[in-house]
């Protein structure tokens, strides 16, 4: 699959006052930005082309994944090239699309405005505020892929066990099966507890064909007056068609950004891994623990 969407409108409304000025998707997790960790594990299992959806105030995403010629220029002159390793990041063969979403309509409306860049091609979505797994090592989308071709699906989604108290956050799976890959038979969003038909929840990557597209037209919008994507899931699931969900591996945690607790969760566990700063830091946190 050579295509991704990565939807980065939204507002961020939770992780203010943070936000006011600079997208959630720039803040940073360990020593980069959210969203240079999402591009390269898209990067690694094969994507070319990456279209981001974006709004006003998210124009420093642009900025960060275009060359700075002026910056690099300046290293150079200041004897710093050794920091010229820090921006390699930017001369990765992808290329980058940009489109806004001109009114804040919700996800799904967000997906919609990828319909010509993705064409009759199926595409990769991921959410600028998730990562899988640590530093971008998780191949959770080659195995999607893989599931994707296996049974012919309309639409393969990731899913990950969440805790009790966090299944009214997200859309929440009635899988067919046990297995690592499963039918979807159902997907609630936010529902209580007692609903719940499982506690697998959506983790942020999906695969859709353009079929989701006929199915976004056909949603109205739900919570929140947005347009939501788990609504026009469950209507591709209503027709019939073949969704797959793929859950994540043991230890490979989809850390969700939008919300301070996870945000500060996501970037002690990067940091802690940090080849240089990661030991010094994890005896710091002890000697704060009195240990
Ligand atoms: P969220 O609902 O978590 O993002 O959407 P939000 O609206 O920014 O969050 P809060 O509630 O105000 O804190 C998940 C992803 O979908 C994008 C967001 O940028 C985020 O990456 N999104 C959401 C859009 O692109 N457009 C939308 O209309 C809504």
């Amino acid at each position: 699959m050579k295509n991704a969407v990565i939807p980065v409108a939204g507002l961020g409304t939770r992780l203010l006052p943070a936000t006011k000025s600079q997208p959630k998707e720039m803040l940073p997790v360990g020593r980069k930005p959210i969203v240079q960790h999402v591009v390269e594990e898209l990067i690694q299992v094969g994507i070319a082309e990456v279209l981001f959806i974006t709004g006003p105030g998210k124009t420093s995403i642009e900025n960060h994944f275009d060359i700075n010629h002026e910056l690099v220029q300046t290293l150079r002159e200041n004897g710093k090239e050794e920091l010229l390793n820090e921006l390699e990041f930017d001369r990765l063969h992808v290329q980058y699309y940009y489109t806004r979403q001109r009114q804040l309509l919700g996800l799904g409306h967000a997906i919609l405005c990828a319909r010509s860049f993705v064409g009759n091609e199926p595409f990769v979505v991921a959410l600028g505020d998730s990562l899988i797994g640590l530093n971008a090592e998780s191949d959770i989308v080659e195995r999607m892929e893989a599931c994707f071709d296996e049974y012919g699906c309309a639409a393969v989604i990731a899913f990950d066990v969440v805790p009790e108290n966090e299944i009214p956050q997200y859309g929440i799976a009635q899988p067919e099966s046990d297995d690592e890959f499963f039918r979807l038979l159902d997907i609630i969003e936010k529902p209580d507890l007692d609903e719940a038909p499982s506690n697998l929840a959506v983790a942020a990557r999906y695969i859709f064909t353009p079929k989701i597209f006929d199915a976004l037209d056909r949603t109205r919008p739900g919570k929140g007056n947005e347009i939501q994507l788990t609504d026009a899931i469950k209507l591709m699931i209503e027709d019939g068609e073949k969704v797959y969900g793929v859950r994540l591996k043991d230890g490979e945690r989809r850390y969700d950004i939008g919300n301070f607790e996870s945000y500060f969760q996501a970037f002690i566990e990067f940091a802690l891994a940090d080849e240089k700063y990661g030991a010094s830091l994890r005896e710091y946190i002890s000697s704060l623990n009195g240990e």
